[in-house]
């Protein structure tokens, strides 16, 4: 399997509830790799930006408010297979649907305090690390 990289945020809401090393922790436990990271809050522009592809969605207001309510944790991760892995551990969007054991299933309230983000494609994961990093800011190894 190819050695891919993806966009990992750690919402407001898992921030809020100091969760932020156990859902790290279990990024390295699957085997990814911590390969830039850095804590931001957002401002409600650089949220839109980030989530414009969802522009035309009911929910995208509700979103950009909630993503800039507070700091977040942008990380990029590294490793064989990344962007579905993470996406594995991350559960589904919605808490409720969400598989026992997932990031969501254990920290998530709801749908759109859900916990965290990952990039759904490598065409996305690529432009959403460039959202917020520059190249001499990611390490491999
Ligand atoms: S996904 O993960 O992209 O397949 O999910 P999708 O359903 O397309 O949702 C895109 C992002 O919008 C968030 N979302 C919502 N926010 C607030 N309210 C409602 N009802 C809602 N439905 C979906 C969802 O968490 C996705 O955010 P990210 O940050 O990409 O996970």
């Amino acid at each position: 399997m190819a050695v891919e990289r993806t966009l990992s945020i750690i919402k407001p809401d898992a921030v809020q509830k100091n969760a932020i090393g156990a859902i790290l922790g279990r990024f390295e436990q699957a085997g990814l790799r911590v390969a830039a990271t850095k804590m931001m809050h957002l401002s409600r522009d650089e949220a839109g930006g980030f989530y414009a592809v969802h522009k035309a969605r009911p929910f995208y207001g509700e979103l950009c408010d909630f993503m800039s309510s507070g700091p977040v944790v942008v990380t990029v991760l590294e490793g064989e297979g990344a962007i579905a892995k993470n996406r594995d551990l991350m559960g589904a969007t919605n808490p409720k649907d969400a598989a026992a054991g997932t990031i969501r299933a254990d920290f998530a309230d709801s749908i759109d305090a859900n916990a965290v983000h990952g990039s759904d494609s490598a065409e996305t994961a690529a432009w959403e690390i460039g959202y917020f990093f520059g190249q001499r800011e990611i390490f491999s190894r």
